[in-house]
């Protein structure tokens, strides 16, 4: 049976839109908070049963029309050679950032389903436990959103080292951003084999470039990852690009992720076609109950019924009452 993911994502004529929350599986669920207590980061990622189970968790808790595969970004940099650490409060560490062709030249790409088999094993198990109920979203971060984390280390404001890694080392870049994309359309194609319906890519620091920059560096990237996953449901989340949504559009076949920062009436202005997937502000959940029912019908509105996946604008806050969330899914599955 095909599930209203896929027929948004097919453009199928739906009775209502399915629903879905970035960022739902490992951050705000009470239970997840006692998982994270109990094992490692890393360790809840490459231990099927616990990504499996984490997984699992807003699809009963919440009742969304899909799961997300518990995993991260930067298990991409991790397999290519270049380690990953996550602390409690600090967030993610690369000790040993890339800086110069030498580091490039260091890195290794193995087969996905070699260095990230981990992954595979997760969306098999988690498929197979929700019984073809929901479906299992994959993804993977951009090649740019990787780069930033590779070359700066750790997170960044305005991701300087990785903008001037573009412009003076411009060779380098070049073969860092080959390098993360053919391990990333190997990754995606991976998750999509071991039953992943469909695969987001999280391109969360388009908005450091320049619409120049990213048209010159990142178009051209972004192209090669569609057309090689042609047959894959895709769906392109890059944060504040400033090339615009229309250009995203124009890569082709796929369903296209909308931050808050844009009016949902007029993304379906730019972008008539395409399945749109977005946007409510994350912080509107904090808002009383009806006023995020009535903001929720209205983007069912902006967007339209058809060819279109309900979600935040970015990933759900941590402190996010777990109340608000339900009413913000119940919303959208009552709507006629
Ligand atoms: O619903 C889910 O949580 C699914 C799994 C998921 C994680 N990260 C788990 C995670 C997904 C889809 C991501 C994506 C991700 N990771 C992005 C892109 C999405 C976005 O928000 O723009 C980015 C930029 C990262 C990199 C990353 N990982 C950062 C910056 C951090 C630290 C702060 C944060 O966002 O939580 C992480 C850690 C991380 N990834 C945690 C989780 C559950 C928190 C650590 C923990 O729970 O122990």
């Amino acid at each position: 049976m095909i599930t209203l993911l896929e027929q948004a994502l097919q453009g199928n004529i739906v009775p209502r839109p399915p629903v879905w929350i970035m960022r739902q599986a490992g951050r705000f669920l009470p239970k997840y908070r006692e998982l994270q207590e109990r094992y490692p980061f890393f360790t809840r990622i490459r231990t099927p049963e616990l990504a499996s189970q984490i997984s699992r968790m807003p699809v009963d808790v919440l009742g969304v029309d899909a799961a997300i595969i518990f995993s991260d970004i930067l298990v991409v940099p991790d397999a290519l050679g270049c380690p990953v650490t996550m602390e409690a409060g600090a967030g993610p560490r690369l000790p040993h950032p890339i800086r110069t062709m030498h580091d490039v030249e260091q890195l290794v790409r193995l087969p996905a389903a070699e260095s990230l088999g981990y992954v595979s094993d997760a969306i098999r198990l988690t498929r197979s436990e929700l019984s073809d109920s929901v479906p299992v979203i994959g993804f993977a971060g951009a090649p740019w959103t990787i780069l930033c984390y590779m070359v700066e280390g750790k997170g960044s404001k305005d991701w300087e080292l990785a903008k001037r890694f573009l412009l003076e080392q411009p060779q380098a870049a070049s073969r860092l951003l080959d390098l993360i994309t053919d391990q990333t359309i190997d990754y995606l194609r991976m998750q999509h084999q071991a039953g992943a319906s469909a695969v987001q890519v999280f391109d969360s620091w388009a908005a450091a470039l320049s619409p120049s920059m990213y048209q010159t560096w990142m178009m051209p990237l972004w192209t090669r990852i569609v057309s090689s996953l042609a047959d894959i449901p895709l769906i392109v989340y890059a944060r504040g690009a400033h090339v615009g949504i229309d250009n995203i559009a124009s890569l082709g076949s796929v369903a296209v992720g909308l931050d808050w920062s844009i009016e949902a009436a007029q993304a379906r202005m730019l972008v008539p076609s395409h399945t749109l997937q977005g946007n409510l502000d994350p912080v509107m959940l904090f808002a009383d109950h009806d006023t995020i029912r009535k903001t929720t019908i209205q983007l069912i509105h902006d967007l339209g019924v058809q060819r279109t996946i309900i979600n935040l604008g970015h990933g759900i806050l941590p402190t996010t009452p777990v109340d608000a969330a339900r009413v913000f899914i119940d919303t959208v599955k009552n709507y006629t």
